[in-house]
Parts: C-alpha cells; structure tokens; sequence
C-alpha cells in the first residue's frame, strides 16, 4: 500500500555515522524479544493473534478516529472499515494457518516445509492507512513469531503508536513476550537510515512511495518493498455497465480514494461511453468541464506534477472549493482526459489521484482501449493494480496479458477488490507487492508466507524402478515355429545379403501365414540412418502389418528404426539423440509405444547384442555410434531359435557371445541393477562361462548353441532395464572410428573395466536408488554363485576377473588394439577424439563410477 506522495518521510540520507544509544536499545529490545517469540509454540501464537484482533476490532473506531484527527483526511466510515479488514479478514484467513514447525508437508515428494522467524522486522508505514497497516504487520508479525520495530508516517505516528501500544497490550496478556512490537515515532531521515543500517535488523518491510521503496533497496538488506499505484480500469463494451458504475463508486470513494489500489482513470468503449457517463452522473458523479479538470490538475498537482498535501483526500466540496469552482455534495469527480495517447501521456491527470477524482478517456478500439491502459500504468502504476469489466472472456484474457499489474481485477472495484477477501479469493493484505516493475521482487498480497525463512526438510527418494520386457519371447530349437501364429495379412522380411543368401529368409517365408511378403535385405553391419531411411522407403505408402527382423544385432536395431522412422517421419536422429543425465527426465521425446501400427519380430541370428529384446537400436551416424533409447523400440515378439546361430563363424561366435557376457556384467553393477536385473545378469553370466567357448569350438554344438542363445537374450533382458556402462561407451568410440566389430571392441576393454569400477572411484556417480558403492560386493558375489569359490570378497572377486580373462584368452579375443588390427599409431593420435566420443556416449550415465575424462583416456591406453 503506498501513495506517490513525497510527504513521506522518504529517508535519503548519508547513513548515519554515530551510534545512536536510544536506537541501539530499542533493537536490543526488539532482538530479545525476537529470541523468546522463537520460542513459542503454534497455539500460544495462535492466542495471541485472537487477542490482538479482539483488541484491534474493539478499537477499530477509535483508531479511525484518531488517524482522522491527526492526518485530517479521509472518510471515518471507511477508515473503520479499514480497520476491520486488517483484522477481521485478516484473521478470518490466518486462523487455519500453520507458522510454527512443519507447516507444510508433501508426503508424495518427501519434503516437509518447517517454518522459522525472520527476526527483527522494521516496518514503514504509510499515512493514507496508519492504523489499518499498522494492525495488519503487527498480526502478521505475531503470527510469524518476528518482532518488529514500526516507522509510522511523520504525520500519521500518533494513530499509528496508540494501534501498536493497544496489540502490544492485548499481546502480552496471551503470551507475547515484551517489546515484541515497539515505535520509533521520531520520524527524522537520520532515525531511518540509522535502522535502515542497523545489524540488529534483519528484513526491512516497507510501503510507502517510490522513494521510500527506493530507499528501502538501497539499505542492501532483505527488504520487502511495495510500492505506488495508478490503476486504469476498462469498461469494455460487453460491460455490465450498472454494477461497473457501482463498484467504482463504492471503491473510489472509499475513505476518499486513500488506498493505492483505488481507481484512477477509466477507459470506456465508445460503444457505451454515453450510458456509463450517464449512470455515473446519475448514481452522482459530476462531469467536468475542460477549464474545470484544468483548475483542478493545478490544485491537486504542482507544476512539477508532485501531489498536493491539502488536495489528498479531501471531499469533492472541498475540491471543487480548492480548484475556484462550484459544486454539490457530489460523490467522485470525473475529468475527461484526452483519447490522444500522447496527449493523455502528458496530461498532468494521468497519475494516481489520492482524492475521488477519476480520469475518463473515451477509446475508440480495444486496442487504443489497452493502449490506454498500459500508458496509465506506465505513470506510476506498473506492478500494483489494475481491473477490467467485460464479460468478453477474450477481452478479459487480452487485458490480462497486456497490463502488467500485480493484480488484475476482472469485474471488481480495485480499492477494496485488491485487499483481497471481500471481493475475490486472494490474500488479504495492506501491502500489495508490484514485483521488479515497482522495484520489488514479488507481486504477492504480502501475507504471513513473506514472513518466515522456510525450510524444506527433503527426504531422500529413491525412484521406483521397473522391470520391462516384450510380451512374447520364444526360445529353443524349433521357435521359429511360432511365426505362423502370428497373424497378419502382409510382412516384410527385413535382413542383410548374407543372411538372405544362407537361406534364412526362404525358412522364414516357409514359417509365415501370410502370402504378401517383400524382402528388404539391404542392412549391413552397423547400419547408418541412410540404410534405415532406404528401408523406410521401402515400406512405402501402403505398410505391412508384420516386419520380421532376422539377422544379427545390425538388422535388428535397424528394423526398429525403419519401423520408427516409417511411423513417425517427423522423427530425426538429432532430437532422438539429444543428450541426457537421466533417460527418466530427458528432453527427446519418442512417441508412445502402445500406438504402433506394425508389428515388430525379431529372429537373431547371432548370440550376442539382446537386441530382440531390447528397448535400444545403435546406429552409425556422422562417424559416431548413436543408441536410440525408448521402449517404444522394443519388438511386439522375440523368437530365439538357436538353429539360426549355427552357422556363424568362430570369430564373430567369440564377438557377440562376449558382447553377450558385457552386457551382463554391465547391467550387474549399473546404477539401475535391481534384484530382478541381477537375476537375469548372473545366469547370462553362468550359461556363457560354460558355453562360449564350445559354441566357438565346435559351431554345430546344438547344446552350446542354444546356452549361448538364450544366455544372450537373457542379458538383453537384464540390460534392457539395467543399461549399460563405460565400456560400451569405449566399445562404440573405438568400433565407430576403426570399424572393430561390437563385440571384439567390447572385448578389448573388459577386463580394464572390471577391475576400474571395483576400485574406490575417485568420483562417483549421484544416483539415489543405488546408495552405498556395492560394486565391489557384488562382484565377489557374482564369483560365489558361479561357484568359483575364494575366501574373501577380494580373493573371489579376482577369480571371477581371470575367469573371464580366461574365457577372452580361450576364444580368442584380442587384448590390445593391435591385435584387433588397429594401427597404435592411428589410434593413439585419435585418443582425444575417442575420449570425447566415449564421453559423449549415453551408456556412461548408468556406470557406477562417474568416469572422468581422465580416465576414459587412461582406460583407452590401456588397450594399446
Ligand atoms: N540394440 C541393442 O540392444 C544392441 C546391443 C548391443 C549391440 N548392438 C549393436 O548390434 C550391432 C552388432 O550386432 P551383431 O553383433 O549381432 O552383429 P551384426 O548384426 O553386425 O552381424 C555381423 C555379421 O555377422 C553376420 N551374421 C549374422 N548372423 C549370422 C549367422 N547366423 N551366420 C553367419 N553369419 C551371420 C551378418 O551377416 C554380419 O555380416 C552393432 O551395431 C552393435 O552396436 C545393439
Ligand atoms: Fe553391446
């Protein structure tokens, strides 16, 4: 609540050098008394409330009285009024209100909100509310445990003091501890800036007027500042133009316009201006003529356009007195302004009137209308108030963006309307903020809320987890069986030459119902997006029901991205690759899974990548291995049949069946490993120990063929909610940049991660679901359920490393980049692009330990 006017005590000065003894006590006072308010429990606060606003309620006349008698202006009837809202309302509102302790609690989100004082509160008060603002900051004060020290208006202390000394009293007789709430009458700039100042003051709470928001913000502490207003109100044609004409006059005229939020020029359609000036001046409003407004702008303003003490709320009969002309007992006078913007801009009338004198503008749009309207804001009233009568919910709506008022009040008069509680829901208050337009940091009706430190008491959460897998999966010899249940009118096979030529697509065909079947054997290792949008293409206008992806890893994750691309082609691999920290909160956004048109089987032909299963498809783009990530690209069914592996040569048997054997030892200790999860990880573990190495030895092995198999999918399914870590991410960047196949890069890099995410991590990975540093643990547990054996964690967890350093060795991987026929020399002077590559690599973000770039690049050495 503020007024414009410089009769304020606006302090401006140097701050004071000197102690000042008598200020110094009273903010010891203030300070001990903040010390015992901090004390206090919710109900004893809540009975000194009740206390204060029985005291303030019973004395409402009288404190009207006397801010009447010492200021001199105003309405007594309104003043009292005033007094009741502080109070009444205010209490009416507070009542329910927690402000000791947990006074919030979101059990969802695991955080409790407990309530603090501030401390030492100064208050400024204004002279057009002296005793209302005075009740008001005192309760709210008490109802936040802060003491407070009161800087009432230099001629409206009187008033002010006898409020503070009666909530005091009646305070105190419920428990409020002494000096809670005290005066600071003597109003001189120096008293101001000294507190202004003052280390013993904690917040500085002002309403006031521009310079003394000013002020306020100068003093460099916590300050809550509201500031003046000039608030145009619009009556736009679809207007109830009765009511309209009612509220502004109840609110214009309440005790003389001496409230900020007041109205003060209104801006009428031309469609009604005549029947709204009618009905003002029936309902007792007198139109002025043009040397009248001008005999009135230079009573009420001086030539600097500065407000008049003797104009402020005085009656129309006084004003008219003032301004030399004639009037009745009228209740508001109306001064028609310019329509002209400029011209209205320079009218000295455009500002706030603190005295029932209101603007007129005829407006000839609804544009020129909210022209109009932002333009009076812009004189003195941006951030407060402003209203708007319409029942055109578009007009309403196009006010509300274009005015930049804290408040925007639609259908409703703005003095008593801004107040909040009588007219509207919104906060009750005597201090209306107007945010960073009127130099403040909120547009809140300061309430309570602004007047305590809270504290969020966060739990930790540890976000559920989840365990997705496709709805079909079959396995064993003789599953490719189960493609003539699938029902469907036309397939696509999708696959590479050389599967194609195996004869595999002919079995496939001889398995499928349908007769309608096309062939896109166009995928090759690695499969780029430009092979994927050949494959889109393909499917053209008129789409299978049915793909079925038969092939490796390659064919697999492309026939996912044809079948993404085909059914959202709005899709590019930029946004789907967009980077993330947590694949829960990321910014790509994929298209919902349960609205696919095709259905997706996978048939692999390999035992290696899980991607059957799997919610992810890589591709080569730019140079770099990109993973597309989402559930959506988890195939509708996964048919496992072992007999499709068997001709797979020993080298790439070795390759996807260590590939297999990564996934699962990487999902193990992932950020995201679940006892589900793990489940999966340690038999995929167990099944390619045993298996791999007679899968490579003796390709026919049926036995070997079918563990390995399902030992793949199972580690699919275990990564598939799990994911990954740091050595797919060195896996990708190396296979990408020397075309080493998937798995012999995977392979290179194995042991060296094992034994780095079993170390202490120099920095770990913040993630809340996985509490302590387990890994450690858990690989030595991993080696006792394989059953080899060791006495201590770190004995078995050795042996579970040279077990898998055995099984490399046995089905011969490579152990450095040469062997891998990597030239060193290329590949040493690509490491920094590899580390950055790996860096940039989604799969780094489940990794237990948090690999620095450091690292990344000493793990890479390790391999060459
Ligand atoms: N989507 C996922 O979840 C996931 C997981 C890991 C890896 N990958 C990706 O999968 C790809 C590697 O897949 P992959 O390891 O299965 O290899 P691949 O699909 O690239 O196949 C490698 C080669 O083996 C041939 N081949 C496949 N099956 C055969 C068989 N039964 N007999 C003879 N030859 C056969 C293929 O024709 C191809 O030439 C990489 O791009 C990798 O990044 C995907
Ligand atoms: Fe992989």
């Amino acid at each position: 609540m503020s007024t414009s006017i410089p009769l304020d005590e606006a302090p401006a000065a140097p701050v004071a050098e000197d102690r000042d003894d008598r200020l110094d006590e009273t903010v010891r006072r203030a300070r001990d008394a903040a010390g015992a308010l901090r004390a206090l429990d919710q109900e004893t606060v809540d009975r000194i409330v009740w206390a204060m606003v029985v005291a303030g309620l019973e004395n409402a006349i009288d404190l009207a009285e006397l801010a009447m008698e010492e200021t001199g202006f105003g309405v007594l009837e309104d003043k009292v009024i005033k007094n009741y809202i502080a109070t009444e309302f205010l209490y009416d509102y507070l009542k329910d209100k927690r402000t000791v302790g947990v006074i919030e609690e979101d059990t969802e989100r695991g955080i409790q909100y407990v309530a603090e004082p501030i401390g030492v509160v100064l208050a400024l008060l204004p002279i057009t509310n002296p005793t209302s603002t005075a009740l008001f900051k005192a309760i709210v004060a008490a109802k936040t445990r802060n003491a407070i020290i009161f800087r009432p208006s230099a001629r409206a202390a009187r008033c002010a003091t006898r409020a503070i000394e009666l909530l005091q009293a009646a305070g105190e007789s419920a428990g409020l501890p002494p000096n809670a709430l005290q005066v600071v009458p003597d109003a001189t700039l120096e008293v101001s800036q000294y507190l202004f100042h003052h280390p013993g003051v904690d917040l500085i709470w002002t309403t006031g007027g521009p310079k003394a928001v000013a002020a306020t913000n100068a003093a460099g502490k916590p300050c809550i500042s509201v500031g003046a207003g000039n608030a145009p109100v619009y009556l736009h044609a679809s207007a109830d133009v009765p009511m309209a004409v009612v509220d502004i006059l109840i609110s214009k005229t309440f005790d003389a316009s001496l409230i900020c939020p007041a109205e003060q020029t209104l801006v009428v359609d031309d469609a009604i201006y005549d029947d709204v000036v009618a009905e003002l001046a029936r309902m007792g409003a007198r139109i002025l003529g043009p040397d009248e407004v001008d005999a009135l702008a230079a009573c009420a303003f001086d030539a600097a356009g500065r407000p008049q003490l003797e104009a402020l709320g005085r009656s129309c009969t006084d004003l008219a007195g003032l301004a030399g002309f004639a009037s009745g007992d009228e209740k508001v006078l109306l001064a028609p302004l310019p329509a002209d913007l400029e011209a209205l801009a320079a009218h000295p009338l455009v500002q706030e009137k603190l005295m029932p004198v209101l603007g007129l503008v005829r407006s000839p749009s609804v544009e020129h209308a909210l022209d109009a309207c932002v333009l009076v804001t812009e004189h003195g009233g941006l951030g407060h108030t402003s209203a708007v009568y319409a029942t055109d919910e578009a007009v309403i709506a196009r006010f509300a963006e274009r005015v930049q008022t804290g408040r925007v009040l639609v259908n409703a008069p703005t003095a008593v309307g801004a107040l909040g509680g009588v007219y509207n829901r919104m906060t009750p208050t005597f201090s209306l903020g107007c945010g960073t337009w009127g130099g403040g940091n909120t547009t809140d009706n300061i309430n309570y809320r602004n007047l305590l430190n809270v504290k969020a008491v966060a739990r930790r959460q540890t976000p559920p987890q989840w365990f997705r897998v496709p709805s079909d999966t079959y396995f064993n010899t003789g599953a490719i069986e189960n493609l003539r249940a699938l029902a469907a009118g036309s397939a696509v096979i999708v696959t590479d030459a050389g599967t194609e030529r195996r004869g595999v697509v002919e079995e496939v065909r001889r398995h499928l119902a349908c007769t309608d079947v096309r062939v896109f054997a166009g995928v090759e290792p690695e499969p780029s997006e430009e092979q994927v949008r050949r494959g889109v293409a393909m499917l053209g206008d008129t789409p299978p029901e049915l793909i079925v992806a038969v092939g490796g890893g390659s064919v697999i994750d492309a026939a996912k991205a044809m079948r993404l691309f085909h059914e959202n082609p709005e899709l590019t691999m930029r946004e789907l690759t967009l980077p993330f920290l947590d694949a829960r909160k990321r910014v790509a956004h994929y298209p919902d899974s349960a609205r696919h048109r095709i259905r997706l089987a996978a048939l692999p032909t390999t035992a290696g990548t899980g991607s059957e299963v799997s919610p992810a498809a890589v591709l080569t783009h730019e140079g770099r291995k990109l993973t597309l990530v989402d559930y959506s690209l988890v195939p509708d069914v996964a048919i496992v049949d072992p007999r499709l592996t068997l001709t797979l040569p020993p080298v790439m048997t070795a390759d996807t069946g260590i590939d297999a054997l990564t996934h699962a030892l990487e999902a193990y200790v992932s950020i995201f490993a679940s006892p589900f999860t793990d489940a999966f990880c340690l038999q995929a573990m167990h099944l390619i120990l045993d298996a791999l190495p007679r899968a490579v030895a003796d390709g026919g092995d049926l036995e070997a063929r079918t563990d390995m198999a399902n030992a793949a999918t199972i580690a699919g399914l275990a990564f598939s909610n799990a994911f990954v870590g740091v050595n797919h991410a060195l896996a990708h960047a190396v296979g990408a940049r020397f075309g080493v196949a998937h798995g012999r890069a995977n392979g290179l890099f194995l042991p060296h991660v094992l034994r780095y995410n079993a170390a202490i991590p120099r920095k770990f990975m913040p993630a809340p679901g996985y509490g302590a540093y387990v890994v450690p643990q858990k690989l030595a547990q991993a080696a006792w359920v394989l059953g080899l054996g060791g006495h201590s964690e770190e004995v078995a967890r050795e042996r579970l490393f040279e077990r898998v350093d055995a099984l490399l060795a046995d089905v011969g991987m490579p152990t450095t980049v040469a062997a891998a026929g990597i030239d060193v020399e290329a590949y040493r002077a690509a490491l920094p692009e590899l580390v950055r590559d790996a860096f940039r690599d989604a799969s780094l973000r489940t990794n237990p330990r948090m690999p620095l770039l450091e690292e990344l690049g000493a793990l890479f050495q390790k391999a060459s």
